[in-house]
């Protein structure tokens, strides 16, 4: 499992805010299930945006995208991205925080039935982002554990970065920082020591109809775009995880 170690930049730039700490030989078991959080909630995301055709289909009602057939779906996703069979793994804490997270997202999806099923209307406004971020509320909530989507320039209040993701986010823009790799850090945040994680995301030619241009341009979704442009940062997946 690879981990990055943060550069002496941020370190420097985040000094006087955070008690930065050496990196702990047991934050290993953190930084591995952080990792494995983030690819469940990306594998949602993914299930999601697969059903969107059919979710936005605006002749048919009962769309059979109930909790059990996403939870499914999203096991079967998940045994491809990251070899794990979250139907029959092995008891763990790592294995209670991702069957969290599995029933978490299919809360967020059981509460869309009314939405999802409504007949005659095409775009219902359930789209990964807010799939991805109900999700991580609801496993926030119930783990402790903090798993947020964050950008930059930021459309849902709570998405907002706090400074330490501002800060990363600044450098995964950087044309130097190696892409698509996550950043790592332990930290003492409100007097406990924390593994922080974030993973960078990029546009694809999915998110141009949101996010791309015409900047200030309104999206479906009735919000304004940012004027990106493919390939460039679109945000991040941000985690912080108490280490015990
Ligand atoms: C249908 C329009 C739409 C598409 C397509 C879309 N997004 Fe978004 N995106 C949104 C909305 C709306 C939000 C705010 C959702 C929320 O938190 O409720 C959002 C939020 C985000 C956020 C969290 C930060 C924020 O702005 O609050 C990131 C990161 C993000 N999108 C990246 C992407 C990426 C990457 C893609 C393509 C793979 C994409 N989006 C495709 C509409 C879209």
């Amino acid at each position: 499992m690879r981990v990055t170690i943060a550069s002496g930049r941020l370190a420097i730039g985040l000094f006087a805010v955070f008690m930065c700490l050496p990196w702990s030989a047991f934050a290993a078991n953190e930084a591995e299930t952080a990792l494995l959080l983030i690819e469940l909630i990306q594998a949602g995301r993914t299930v999601v945006t697969e059903h969107q055709d059919l979710l936005n289909d605006p002749a048919r009602g009962d769309k059979g995208f109930t909790p059990e057939y996403f939870g499914g779906k999203l096991i079967e996703k998940y045994r491809e991205v990251a070899k794990i069979d979250l139907s029959r793994a092995t008891p763990s804490p790592q294995t209670g925080l991702l069957l969290t997270l599995l029933e978490s997202g299919k809360e967020v999806v059981a509460e869309a039935q009314p939405v999802l099923n409504k007949q005659g209307v095409a775009f219902k406004g359930f789209i990964p982002a807010s799939w991805g971020r109900k999700a991580g509320e609801k496993f926030t909530k119930k783990t402790g554990v903090k798993l947020k989507l964050t950008a930059t320039e930021y459309r849902y209040p709570g998405n907002k970065p706090d400074e330490f993701e501002a800060e990363v986010l600044r450098q995964f823009s950087e044309p130097s920082y190696a892409r698509g790799r996550e950043f790592s850090r332990v930290l003492v945040q409100d007097g406990r020591q924390v593994l922080r994680m974030m993973k960078p995301e990029y546009v694809g030619p999915k998110c141009l109809s949101c996010h791309g241009e015409p900047k200030g341009e309104r999206d479906k979704t009735g919000m304004k775009k940012e004027g990106l442009k493919e390939g460039e940062l679109a945000g991040a997946i941000s985690l912080t995880i108490q280490i015990r």
